[in-house]
């Protein structure tokens, strides 16, 4: 197993025992949450139904018989399970390198409980090698940039790319990390953007991580 499949294998063990018909999983996007995806297909754990945020993750599935529920449908998902681009020690993370950022930040805010699954490379002392990811409405895609770039940030147009909302997104780089929670919400209150990719003020509850040599969680 490869360091991904082995976090993914970590998480599923640390939560097997929860799952119950009523269980209601949320989902996220990449790589590192298809190989959890792939574990579920072949334990098939019972549960109620997910909560996804994106579409590739619900068509995995319900290739494999799980029910695909909306957000305003239900409670809240009981754990929401998901992988960053980069975490650190206090727990927070950079999410987004997939565009799904927003519907991630929707979805891990309305779970009771957020596991991470990552490899030792996204484990970081300081965040700023990963751009942050900010989705924005189109028509303020210039502002954004602009008062981005007032900030100190670098915005780099991702062309060509649209998310499952309709709207762009900008890559940011250069910003300041001295306090993750206060750049969030620096980013967030410029008008038209719609959500970036610091989890500060909803981190995850653990970060499961794995070399390939040892799995644990931070
Ligand atoms: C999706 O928008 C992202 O937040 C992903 O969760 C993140 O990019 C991790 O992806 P990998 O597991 O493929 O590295």
């Amino acid at each position: 197993m490869n360091p991904k499949e082995k976090a993914a294998q970590y998480a599923f063990e640390k939560i097997e025992k929860k799952f119950h018909k009523d269980f209601i999983l949320g989902i996220g996007t990449g790589s590192t949450t298809n190989c959890f995806i792939e574990i579920l297909k072949e334990k098939k754990p019972e549960m109620k139904c997910f909560v996804s945020s994106s579409s590739a993750s619900s068509d995995l599935l319900k290739d494999a018989g799980y029910i695909d529920a909306e957000l305003n449908d239900v409670g809240g998902p009981d754990i929401y399970v998901d992988g960053a681009d980069e975490v650190n020690s206090k727990f927070e993370l950079i999410k987004g390198g997939g565009g799904a950022l927003t519907r991630e930040k929707i979805i891990a805010s309305a779970s009771q409980k957020f596991i991470c699954i990552v490899d030792q490379t996204k484990v970081v002392d300081r965040f700023g090698k990963f751009p942050v990811a900010v989705e924005v409405i189109p028509m303020a895609r210039s502002y954004v940039s602009r008062q981005i770039v007032a900030m100190g940030g670098r915005p780099n147009y991702r062309i060509g790319f649209l998310t499952d909302n309709g709207n762009q997104i900008i890559d940011v780089l250069n910003l300041n990390f001295d306090v993750p929670f206060e750049t969030e919400g620096r980013i967030n209150k410029i008008p038209g953007v719609v959500e970036n990719g610091i989890f500060s003020a909803r981190k995850a509850d653990y970060i499961v991580v794995s070399d390939g040599a040892k799995t644990y969680e931070l």
